[in-house]
C-alpha cells in the first residue's frame, strides 16, 4: 500500500509503479517544483516534454563520451590541487566532507563556466556560495510542500528571494566574465550557448546562465554528499577500504597517477562501492514528486489505480533498502553485493550462494530515470571515480579522535538535496 504523504499525494515503495512515474513515459512534475518557475525557467523545472527535450539536448552533447573527454584536464586538475591541499595538511584533523565540497564546486566552476572559485587553494568557501546553497534548500524544502504561498514569499526578508538574488547575482556575474573574454574551451557553457550552431534557434543568455547555475548547484553537491557518505561507510568498515586501496594499487601499480579515467570506470570494487553508498544515502533520497494528469479520471500506475490529480512519488531511499529488492542486509554497507560471484562472503563472515544475493538494477536508481533524469550523471560518475581513487591512492584516511564516527548518519537530513554534518579524519601520506 503507499502511504499518505499529504492531503492528495501518496508516496509509493513499490517496484511496479517505479516506471509508470518516472520512466520514459511517466508523469509531469508536481506542484512540489513551482518554486522552480522563475523567470527563465531552469531546465528542471520545465514541465512541457517537447519544451524539456529542447532544452534538454546541449546538456545531452555535453556529456557524451568526446565531450566528457575534454573534462578530464579539468578534473585532473582539481584532484591534483586537492592532493597538494591534503597534503600540506596531513596529519592534522580536516573535515573531509568540506573538502569534498570544494573539490566538487571548483570542479563544477571549471567544467561550467571556465571560472575559477578558488575553494581548494583557499581550503575554504570564499564566497559563500555552500551557505546559501545550504539556507536555499531549507526555504525550498518547506515552500514546496506549501506551493500557493510562494506568491507571499519573496516579501519575507529571510525568504528564499536572498538565496535566489544571490545565485543570479553570481550567475550573471561569471557568465559575463565569460562571454567577455570568449574561450576555445569546450565547456559545458559551450553547449548550452550552441556555440557549434546545432539548434535552428540560439537560446538567449538568460536561459544559458540560469541552467548553467543549474548546473554548479545541481551538480556540486550532490557529488560532494555521495563522496562524503562514500568516505564515511569506508571508513566504517576498514576491510572494505582496504579492498578497495588494494584494487587502486593493483590498477595504478607503483604510485601511478590514479588519471586514466577508462581504467577506473572498469574497476569492480571501486565502482561497488560508489553503487552501494548511492543506493543506502541517495543524495537525493525523497521520492520526485508527480502528478496524475487532470482531466482523465484515473490512470493506471503499477498495480495501483489513482485518481486524476493525486500526487504521487516513487521513494527512492526506502525503495533502495527495501528488502524486496535488495538482500540480504539491505541497510548494510555491503558493497559485494554488486560483484559477480558464485559464493558471497557477509561482513558477519558467513558464505552464501549467488542465489541468495538479490539486486533489482531497475530500481537502483539515485539518478532518477526517464527524460529528466540527472543531466550530469556520466560527469559525476567520472568525478567520484577519480577523486576517490586519488585519496585512497595518497593516503591513509584515519576518523579523528575525538570523533564518534557513528555521529555521522544522525546529522544526514532530507532537504530535497540532502543536507550533512562534518566528517573529521586525519590522513598520513602513503
Ligand atoms: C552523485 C551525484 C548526483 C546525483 C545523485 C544526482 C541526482 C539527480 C536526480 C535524482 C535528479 C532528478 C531530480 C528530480 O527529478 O527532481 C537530477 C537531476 C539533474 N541533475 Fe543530477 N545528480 C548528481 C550530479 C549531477 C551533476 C554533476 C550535474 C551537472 C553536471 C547534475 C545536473 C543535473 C541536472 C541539470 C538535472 C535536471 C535534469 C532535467 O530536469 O532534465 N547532477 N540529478
Amino acid at each position: 500500500m503507499p502511504n499518505f504523504a499529504g492531503p492528495n499525494e501518496l508516496s509509493f515503495c513499490h517496484e511496479s509503479v517505479v516506471p509508470s512515474i518516472l520512466g520514459p513515459k511517466g508523469l509531469l512534475k508536481g506542484p512540489y517544483y513551482d518554486t522552480r518557475n522563475q523567470e527563465p525557467t531552469a531546465l528542471d523545472g520545465i514541465r512541457d516534454h517537447a519544451e524539456h527535450s529542447i532544452r534538454r539536448r546541449p546538456w545531452n552533447r555535453a556529456m557524451s563520451v568526446s565531450a566528457l573527454k575534454y573534462y578530464d584536464g579539468l578534473l585532473k586538475s582539481t584532484i591534483m590541487e586537492l592532493l597538494a591541499a591534503f597534503t600540506q595538511r596531513q596529519r592534522e584533523e580536516i573535515d573531509i566532507s568540506d573538502w569534498m565540497s570544494f573539490a566538487t564546486i571548483d570542479f563544477m566552476g571549471r567544467m561550467t563556466f571556465s571560472t575559477e572559485f578558488g575553494m581548494v587553494r583557499a581550503g575554504k568557501d570564499s564566497i559563500g556560495l555552500r551557505q546559501v546553497i545550504f539556507k536555499g534548500s531549507i526555504d525550498g524544502a518547506v515552500i514546496s510542500h506549501i506551493p500557493w504561498t510562494l506568491p507571499f514569499f519573496k516579501w519575507i526578508p529571510a525568504g528564499g528571494g536572498k538565496a535566489l538574488q544571490f545565485m543570479f547575482n553570481l550567475g550573471n556575474d561569471i557568465a559575463r566574465k565569460r562571454v567577455e573574454s570568449p574561450t576555445t574551451q569546450r565547456d559545458l557553457y559551450h553547449y548550452l550557448i550552441d556555440d557549434d550552431g546545432l539548434e535552428p534557434e540560439k537560446p538567449s543568455t538568460s536561459v544559458v546562465t540560469t541552467d548553467a547555475m543549474l548546473s554548479i548547484v545541481a551538480g556540486s553537491d550532490t557529488s560532494a554528499t555521495a563522496l562524503s557518505h562514500i568516505l564515511y561507510f569506508l571508513l566504517q568498515r576498514p576491510k572494505c577500504l582496504q579492498k578497495l586501496q588494494a584494487e587502486i594499487d593493483e590498477t595504478f601499480p607503483k604510485g601511478e597517477d590514479t588519471v586514466d579515467f577508462s581504467k577506473q570506470a572498469e574497476m569492480p570494487y571501486l565502482n561497488a562501492c560508489i553503487n552501494e553508498a548511492l543506493r543506502l544515502y541517495p543524495p537525493v533520497m525523497m521520492g520526485l514528486q508527480r502528478r496524475v494528469p487532470l482531466g482523465i479520471r484515473e490512470k493506471r500506475l503499477g498495480n495501483f489505480i489513482i485518481p486524476e490529480g493525486t500526487q504521487v512519488s516513487a521513494h527512492l531511499f526506502s525503495l533502495m533498502r527495501d528488502p524486496r529488492y535488495f538482500n540480504p542486509i539491505p541497510d548494510e554497507f555491503w558493497p559485494d553485493r554488486w560483484l559477480v560471484r558464485d559464493t558471497y562472503t557477509l561482513p558477519s563472515g558467513q558464505a552464501i550462494p549467488s542465489s541468495q544475493v538479490l539486486i533489482t538494477k531497475g530500481i537502483f536508481i539515485p539518478f532518477s530515470m526517464g527524460s529528466q533524469n540527472c543531466a550530469g550523471k556520466n560527469v559525476a560518475m567520472m568525478e567520484m571515480r577519480a577523486m576517490l581513487s586519488g585519496v585512497i591512492q595518497k593516503f591513509d584516511v584515519a576518523v579523528a579522535k575525538e570523533y564518534r564516527l557513528s555521529s555521522y548518519e544522525e546529522k544526514i537530513v532530507d532537504m530535497y538535496i540532502t543536507h550533512r554534518g562534518p566528517l573529521p579524519v586525519i590522513l598520513t601520506a602513503r
